[in-house]
């Protein structure tokens, strides 16, 4: 796809940078235009992916695993995850970056909810919040949007709730979990939600969603037809170490090329290798 075909501009060759808003997702749907979205946890990744063009940036609570070593996202709080927030905003001038509420800082009603957006919004600079639920979580969502914060929804599978569906299981299956998903889906766009991820479903379910809804719908593991395509930065550039999903294409080998710089270093540090007289400073 060509810049110039792009109703936003298009990275680094648009001199502009414009600013990707919550409007400008409604249009790429519209426009039939795929929507692209990576997470990032820090200044220097949101610098790079913001310079490639990448429309928005998560912060997700996935920095649960990647950033502070939990076994699953349900540990990670809202205050470990505003100064990482804080830091990505720093380093984007177009992409739209998204908080992701943590477990726990919305499951009590509405108030809490709103409590929590205000917090990344005026503690981060963030663009918009991220919550995981569709019909259970739909009053959350209406209460945030009401207060003007933009909700990106999430349904399917929905990580804070792994040991409540049973670990890691794709959602969506047969005649009731398809219903259940639309009616989720329903519920979200009706809340008032900007678009909504849909995590580890099959590709027809999430083909139907996506032809229904007037919102985007995201990808994370849903396939081709949905409006927009998001995958967790580590796991696509080949950072993360362990099992990764099957849905990742990985882009890049980070993990290898770090590996091996580093050993390269220690074995010059320990032979001299480093550093050379080119390294020193005279006096
Ligand atoms: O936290 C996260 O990275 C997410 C995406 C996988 C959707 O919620």
């Amino acid at each position: 796809m060509t810049d110039e075909a792009r109703p936003y501009g298009g990275g680094t060759s648009d001199p502009s940078l414009k600013r990707v808003r919550t409007r400008h997702f409604q249009r790429a749907k519209q426009q039939g235009i795929k929507i692209t979205g990576l997470t990032s946890y820090d200044f220097l990744t949101a610098s790079i992916f913001d310079e490639a063009g990448v429309d928005f940036l998560l912060v997700g609570d996935s920095a649960g695993n990647t950033v502070f070593g939990y076994d699953t996202t349900i540990p990670v709080t809202l205050d470990e995850l505003i100064p990482l927030t804080a830091a990505v905003v720093r380093g984007v001038n177009r992409a739209l970056v998204v908080a992701d509420m943590p477990f726990g800082s919305y499951e009590n009603g509405p108030d809490e909810a709103l409590h929590t957006a205000i917090r990344f919004m005026k503690e981060t600079g963030a663009h918009a919040v991220k919550l995981e639920g569709g019909v259970r979580s739909a009053k959350q969502i209406k209460r945030v949007v009401r207060a003007g914060i933009p909700v990106m929804a999430h349904i399917g599978f929905t990580p804070q709730s792994e040991h409540g569906l049973g670990g890691h299981i794709i959602q969506g299956r047969g005649e009731e979990g398809a219903e259940q998903l639309l009616d989720d889906a329903r519920a979200v766009e009706a809340a008032g939600a900007f678009a909504v991820v849909l995590e580890m479903v099959p590709s027809e379910i999430a083909g139907r969603v996506t032809a229904e809804l007037s919102i985007p719908t995201i990808s994370v593991g849903a396939g081709p037809s949905c409006d927009g395509q998001l995958l967790v930065w580590s796991d696509w550039a080949g950072l993360s170490r362990g099992r990764i999903p099957r849905f990742v294409k990985q882009y890049a080998q980070i993990g290898e090329t770090l590996l091996a710089a580093a050993k390269e270093f220690c074995a010059d540090v320990e032979s001299g290798g480093y550093p050379l007289a080119e390294h020193e400073y005279a006096e």
